[in-house]
């Protein structure tokens, strides 16, 4: 892969935001009718519940998860982005990922940290149809949309979206039988990322299953069009390492079109 001029990566950014932007009158229809008052009730919405990075310029938009109208744009622009840079679909990313968990795997509690809109949930809803669903993230918007769509593909009475920090969840120790996270390492600052996963495998009962996917690995992170603060963190861990050191065990890195890696494991019985 050839590294991007500046001006390329102009260009991306241009047609990436003129595409999302195109998108948008679909999606504040589809989401329209939520009653935003209502459904924040009981979460925290003040700029102190939140790590501190998240009010960074994440892709060049500063404080983007903590406000609805950044978090309705999200999967208008993982759809853009994903097909543009990796050449699949985002729905593909999701069903490609949720496959590395056999079907005869014991799934019945699964737990979703950062899940953002919850595309990752969903496609396991759909794969493990027994298994109920824990959907967290710090942003109250992003949890108000992840029940919308849950609702939507009739697996409302199947979840509860609560809102959980990943860095110290406070659920008991082996509460599930797969934890599962995606695209959240690339934006946290690097002293967090081996507390978080070693938070991940406290939680996951032995003989249960870890699943994650990430981007930005290995020669795509060059091409980096958006701002991404912790970038340089994240490209220096070494992911195989960092889960095993956590407490995983039978880890399989797979790489999925460029850029894009999947990482699945086993809390050891
Ligand atoms: C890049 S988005 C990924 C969303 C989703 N997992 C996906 O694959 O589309 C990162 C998400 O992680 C959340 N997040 C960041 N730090 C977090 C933390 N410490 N605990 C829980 N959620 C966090 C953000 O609010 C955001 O929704």
């Amino acid at each position: 892969m050839s590294r991007w001029t500046a001006k390329e990566k102009e260009a991306y950014r241009t047609e990436v935001v003129q595409r999302i932007t195109e998108m948008m009158p679909s999606v504040m229809q589809e989401y329209g009718s939520i009653d935003w008052a209502e459904e924040l009730k009981g979460y925290r919405t003040d700029h102190e519940y939140y790590p501190d990075y998240i009010h960074a310029p994440i892709h060049g938009v500063t404080d983007g998860y903590t406000n609805p109208q950044n978090c309705l744009a999200w999967d208008a622009a993982m759809d853009v982005i994903i097909s543009k840079s990796h050449k699949v679909s985002c729905q593909q990313l999701r069903e490609q990922m949720v496959e590395l968990i056999p079907l005869d795997a014991e799934i019945h509690t699964v737990l979703e940290l950062g899940a953002g809109t919850a595309s990752g949930a969903l496609a396991l809803a759909h794969r493990f149809p027994q298994a109920t669903f824990t959907v967290t993230d710090v942003s109250p918007y992003m949890l108000v949309i992840s029940k919308h769509k849950f609702n939507k593909a009739g697996f409302g009475n199947r979840a509860k979206f609560e809102q959980v920090d990943a860095r110290h969840t406070g659920y008991p120790d082996n509460s599930f039988d797969l934890v599962t996270a995606s695209l959240l390492f690339h934006e946290v600052p690097k002293e967090w990322t081996p507390k978080i996963l070693k938070e991940m495998c406290r939680i996951t009962k032995p003989g249960g299953w870890v699943l994650y996917s990430d981007t930005y690995r290995g020669e795509y992170a060059l091409n980096a069009s958006f701002q991404e603060p912790w970038l340089s963190d994240f490209i220096q861990f070494n992911f195989e390492y960092e889960f095993a050191k956590a407490g995983f065990t039978e880890l399989d890195y797979i790489r999925y079109a460029v850029g894009l890696w999947y990482m699945v494991g086993r809390k050891p019985e």
